[in-house]
Formats: C-alpha cells, sequence, structure tokens
C-alpha cells in the first residue's frame, strides 16, 4: 500500500491526451443553421439535443438514481441524500458517462457497473466525486503547522528518530499534498537528520494521475507567494505552449502518490503517522460512516500525533482519544 506510486510521464502525457473524466459538465455545441436546418429535415437529432434529452430523462428517474445512489455508498461511503438536487447532481455528472458508452438510462449503467469491472467503477467514481482543493486552502492550518512541526521535530531528536511521517488522506489533485511538503522542508530547512515522508492518497485514479504530474496553470497558483513559487516552481509549457508551473523535483520526491479508499476497514498501515490531513472529504459521507472513518485515522496516528480535519467537519469529530488543540486540529493522546 505504501509503496511509491509514481506514474511514468509517457503514461501521463497519453492520460492528459485523452482529456481526464474529472471535471464532468454538460456541453452544448453551437450547431450551424444549415446544418440543424438538415438534421430537423432528416427528423435527426444533434449530439447535444440527444444529450439534453438524456440528461432530462435521467434527472426523473427516481428508481435508477436510487440503484446507482446506494452503488456509490456500497463502494465509496459517499452519501447523496434523496431528493431533486441529488438527482440533478447525478444527472449532471453521469449524462457524458452514459453518452460515452452508449447507454440509454441509469438500468443499463447500473448492469454495466454490476460486472465491477475496475476501469468502469473508477469512472463512475471519478465523476461523482468533487474534487475541488487549492494550495494553501483554509491557511491557518499551515500557520499552525509550523508550530507542530517545532514540537515534531523535537520529540523526533528526543526519540532518536529520523523519519516524519504525514499522510494527506484525500489528496484530489495534489496541492494540498505539495503545500505540506513545501511547508514540512521549510519547517527542515535546519535539520538535515530529519527527512519527511508525505503518503498522498484518494480515491479518485484520474485526479491521483494528475496530481503525480505536479503540474499547474498560472492560474492554479495565482494565491501563492511569489517567493514561494520562485522557490518550489519550475516554469514549462502545456502542448498549447501556455505557460505551468511545476512542482520542483525535490518536492515532488517527498510525496508519494497512492489509491485509497477511506471506507476501507482495516486501515493497513503498520507505522503510524505523526500528522493526518484529512480535509472537505468527511462532508460527503453520512454522520455514521464520517465517525467511522475518524476512528480508524486516530488508529492510524502516533501517540500525540496530530489530526486536521476542514474547518466545516468539526461536527463529524467524536473520537475517544483526541483532544481539540486548536479549531478543527486534534491531537491524540500520548
Ligand atoms: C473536495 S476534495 C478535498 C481535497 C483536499 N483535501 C482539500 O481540502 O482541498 C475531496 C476529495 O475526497 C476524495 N474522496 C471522496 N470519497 C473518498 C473516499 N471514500 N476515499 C478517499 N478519498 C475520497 C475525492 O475524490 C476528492 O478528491
Amino acid at each position: 500500500m505504501e509503496t511509491a506510486h509514481r506514474v511514468s510521464p509517457a503514461i501521463l502525457r497519453n492520460h492528459l491526451a485523452f482529456a481526464p473524466i474529472v471535471p464532468i459538465r454538460l456541453r452544448t455545441r453551437v450547431v450551424p443553421n444549415t446544418l440543424m436546418k438538415k438534421f430537423n429535415e432528416q427528423g435527426l437529432k444533434s449530439r447535444a439535443e440527444q444529450n439534453f434529452e438524456l440528461f432530462n430523462a435521467l434527472q426523473k428517474d427516481r428508481q435508477g438514481f436510487n440503484t446507482l445512489r446506494e452503488m456509490l455508498h456500497r463502494w465509496t461511503g459517499i452519501h447523496l441524500t434523496d431528493g431533486p438536487a441529488s438527482q440533478l447532481k447525478m444527472a449532471n455528472r453521469l449524462t457524458r458517462v452514459l453518452c460515452r458508452h452508449e447507454l440509454r438510462n441509469y438500468q443499463q449503467y447500473a448492469e454495466r457497473l454490476r460486472a465491477e469491472k475496475p476501469g468502469d467503477i473508477a469512472e463512475f467514481v471519478s465523476a461523482m466525486t468533487t474534487n475541488t482543493t487549492r494550495f494553501f486552502r483554509e491557511g491557518s492550518h499551515f500557520e499552525t503547522l509550523r508550530t507542530i512541526m517545532a514540537e515534531v521535530i523535537e520529540t523526533k531528536k528526543r526519540d532518536k528518530s529520523h523519519e516524519i511521517r504525514v499522510w494527506c488522506a484525500a489528496t484530489s489533485t495534489g496541492e494540498e499534498a505539495y503545500t505540506l511538503a513545501i511547508s514540512v522542508n521549510e519547517a527542515l530547512h535546519s535539520e538535515p537528520d530529519l527527512k519527511a515522508k508525505i503518503l498522498a492518497t484518494d480515491i479518485d485514479l484520474s485526479a491521483l494521475q494528475r496530481a503525480a504530474t505536479g503540474i499547474y496553470s498560472q492560474e492554479r497558483l495565482a494565491k501563492l507567494e511569489p517567493s514561494l513559487v520562485r522557490k518550489y516552481f519550475s516554469r514549462c509549457e502545456n502542448a498549447d505552449g501556455e505557460a505551468h508551473f511545476q512542482v520542483q523535483p525535490q518536492i515532488q520526491k517527498m510525496v508519494h502518490f497512492a489509491p485509497f479508499n477511506l471506507h476501507t476497514n482495516p486501515y493497513p498501515f503498520e507505522r503510524g503517522f505523526d500528522i493526518i490531513f484529512c480535509r472537505n472529504v468527511l462532508i460527503y459521507f453520512s454522520q455514521e460512516t464520517a465517525q467511522k472513518i475518524i476512528e480508524r485515522l486516530t488508529g492510524a496516528l502516533n501517540p500525540g500525533g496530530y489530526l486536521f480535519v476542514g474547518h466545516s467537519e468539526v461536527g463529524y469529530v467524536r473520537a475517544a482519544g483526541l483532544k481539540m488543540k486548536e479549531y478543527s486540529i486534534y491531537r491524540k493522546s500520548a
């Protein structure tokens, strides 16, 4: 589980060429009037019209929605509430997937998913997960991390240990993991005997592949301090010649990306973590599932280790053995 999961540049180039499955939106194409007229005359429907019809039908299919909702919950722990808003969300995210496979309704799609082919499940999960993230998100966490790192460094020196272990448990496209690596690297600048390893996991393989490239558009870096951009990123270009930035190798080397489903039980780690970030993912689970995940995360922490959750996720944390150090930051009893 903890072996390095680096994706070769060739595979990534291929992957990116085939447009990742992540952001799924309904696209309507502008069809020239003459062509539209011809379509209408011939009684044919444009692709956009077909998609829109499918989207409308999916949005109303409550039974199919419930079948897929149940599958999503079983595989990922993600809980979609029952109701029109969730039906709209699912239709929005799955219309393109169904079109891609030339399926006409949720029933056909559920049948396909029941065969449990890894590629199909990965595509479904990727379409249904929300990957919103950014560098230094919830910035106060990284200010507190500075103090915590000073404490962790002292403990490691006292215990004559040379490794700090960090787990970024729902890393999405990597911004959070690299923010952690940059912050930890800053804290370790005068500690040559200490090394940090950051395990960065997510259930969404497509997001992980993007994360492993360490390449971000200028826009994604807009809120980063320019001094950090200069120090930790190198300018590069994408295939269209647009400016992008790649995380520098010394930071990339600190991070190991791997797929991991937080809904798994038990967690497979043989060694504990000093710090775990599990932010802005608990909100997608039911209270009961989130509670179990928090208990397993607590089990994966070293005594005295720290757990960070999203600012809006404090209500989910009720584990024995955790004390709130600061809002949304918890410490396991030493
Ligand atoms: C909104 S993003 C949060 C990213 C980052 N932690 C942050 O705070 O910026 C939520 C991430 O959780 C992942 N996720 C959802 N369910 C998961 C599960 N069961 N196991 C692991 N990751 C999951 C999604 O794929 C997505 O990338």
